[in-house]
């Protein structure tokens, strides 16, 4: 009595259920999975906005040199720029904002997960 035991404990096994990995993802109403894929998904994108930085640091190294067209280079500007904010800057803030404030306040959830 009192003791760590299995009966003890008040949640039950989790079910496992492979081969619904994605499904569970695309399904889930738990705000710490919904906040991992925000994460995740948004790191994604600063690393291809990141990359678009490295190209433009590469065209601006030294004065003359032209590894691509004065076209490409707005374009990718433009695509870092807007990448940076829109797909990496706010949804990383989302996902923070959903996995950590439930936990902060002591929610069980947020009122409209997503
Ligand atoms: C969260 C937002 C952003 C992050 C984390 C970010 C990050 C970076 C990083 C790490 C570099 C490489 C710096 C270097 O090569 O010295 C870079 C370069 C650059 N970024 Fe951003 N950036 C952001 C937003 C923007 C925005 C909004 C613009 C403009 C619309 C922009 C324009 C540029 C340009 C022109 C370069 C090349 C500058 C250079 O290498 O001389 N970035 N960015």
């Amino acid at each position: 009595m009192g003791t760590d035991t299995a009966e003890a404990s008040a949640s039950p096994a989790p079910v496992r259920r492979p081969g619904r990995v994605v499904v569970d993802w695309l399904t889930t109403t738990d705000h710490k999975k919904i906040g991992h894929l925000y994460l995740v998904t948004s790191f994604v994108f600063f690393l291809v906005a990141g990359l678009m930085a490295m190209v433009m640091r590469a065209e601006l190294a030294r004065p003359g040199l032209q590894i691509m067209t004065n076209q490409s280079f707005n374009q990718a500007f433009t695509l870092h720029g807007t990448i940076m904010l829109l797909l990496f800057a706010t949804p990383t803030f989302a996902g923070f904002a959903n996995e950590i404030v439930p936990l902060q306040i002591g929610a069980p959830d947020v009122a409209f997960p997503g």
